[in-house]
């Protein structure tokens, strides 16, 4: 089947019991059981749900994976990802990447023994040169957040079978309308469903795909050890966002780029991020691996201070100014105090997220008068 019908169809069968056919909410936290041990294969909400499961498989399906295992959010299906590793073991990780991620493996999960190391990922050669005696993952995010840089999941997934690491790709950014690194060869695929599959921004909640059946045994151990599960009401509005992600994914790239061309064109901005520019400098592999570019971009200012960015982070009428991406309402931020806050200033230079960086999530309202919004904002 082709992804239109997959994204609508996996995972879904009419409701057994009444031929509803929306899947139904099982909003219960226990299921009876005729003898101990005797029950219809639901003994306990946090363990398994109907409504949960059927999301699980829409993941694993859209995500071309076996297995799709749900969180609470997309940084508790980060951790379960990193609890696959033990004291001792160090991640490579890109150095662009959301700041709640950075936040959660620097300030919690390093005092559980885990090294974490941030290094560029823009070129897999620097990448494998950086592999040490101790290294067991390689966590990607691409495009990465907010900066838009890409890395090859190809390239990455031949190192971590060279080396015998585990390759995770967060795929929140791209969706898997757009990419699917598990056909690259990731092992692990994580998301913020909270952003393009739930697309209406009225959920929080995270996903893992894998294909390896003791990868997904050991994780959904995990999911039912440390219960950081999605509630059933949850699941099912990303169910219901799924169902819809091929078409709105197609209006947000399309307003992407009409927007990312209108930002190179004005005098204010200096330098625009966005990774179907022909110059952008992984643009090749942005097509290799994937459909289409996003509605996310960012850009800095040539006066680049935070004021001149708060001037217009404070105008945009249609742009709404808050933290999140990918619903169908378009969302103005700025990552220096909102969603990268937790990154100290010094880092956050280093790796160019600078204090005038603007980060756009483009929605899916008419491309028009959203560039009419931007331009009486930056004017
Ligand atoms: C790329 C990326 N990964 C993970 C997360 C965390 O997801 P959540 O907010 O659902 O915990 C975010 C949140 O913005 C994100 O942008």
């Amino acid at each position: 089947m082709k992804l239109a019908t997959i994204l609508i169809h996996a995972g879904v069968d009419p409701d057994p019991a009444t031929g509803a056919i929306m899947t139904p909410i099982y909003q219960t936290s226990t299921y009876v059981q005729d003898a101990p041990g005797h029950h219809k294969g639901y003994e306990y909400s946090r363990t398994q749900n109907p409504t949960r499961q059927a999301l699980e498989n829409s993941l694993a399906a859209i995500e071309n994976g076996k297995h799709g295992i749900a969180f609470g959010s997309g940084l508790a299906a980060i951790e379960a990802i990193i609890k696959l590793l033990k004291s001792g073991d160090e991640v490579l990780v890109s150095d662009d990447l959301y700041g709640g991620t950075y936040r959660l493996f620097t300030k919690v999960l390093v005092s559980y023994g885990i090294k974490f190391r941030f290094i560029n990922m823009k070129d897999a050669a620097v990448i494998e040169k950086e592999v040490g005696e101790s290294t067991k993952m390689l966590w990607v995010e691409t495009p990465t957040n907010p900066l838009m840089h890409v890395t090859d999941i190809e390239a990455c997934a031949a190192i971590a079978k060279k080396h015998d690491l585990l390759l995770s790709v967060d795929n929140t950014f791209a969706s898997p309308y757009l990419q699917n690194p598990l056909d690259w060869g990731a092992d692990l695929v994580v998301h913020s469903a909270t952003k393009y599959l739930g697309g209406h921004s009225d959920v929080v909640l995270g996903a893992v795909v894998v294909k390896d059946d003791e990868l997904a045994e050991r994780l959904l151990f995990i999911q039912n050890s440390c219960g950081a599960i999605p509630g059933p009401h949850d699941s099912w509005l990303v169910l219901r966002g799924i169902k819809t992600l091929h078409v709105r994914m197609k209006q947000h790239c399309k307003n992407g780029e009409k927007i990312a061309y209108f930002l190179k064109e004005q005098s204010k901005v200096d330098q625009v991020n966005w990774c179907g520019f022909p110059d952008h400098p992984n643009h090749e592999i942005a097509k290799k691996q994937m459909r289409g570019f996003t509605g996310m971009l960012s850009f800095s200012l040539k006066d680049d201070r935070t004021e001149a960015a708060n001037k217009i982070l404070s105008a945009t009428k249609l742009f709404s100014l808050a933290e999140s991406l990918g619903g169908v309402e378009s969302l103005i931020g700025h990552p220096a105090t909102m969603t990268h806050a937790a990154i100290p200033a010094e880092e956050r230079h280093k790796n160019g997220l600078s204090d005038s960086l603007i980060r756009l999530s483009v929605g899916i309202e008419d491309a028009e008068d959203l560039i009419a919004d931007l331009k009486q904002a930056i004017a």
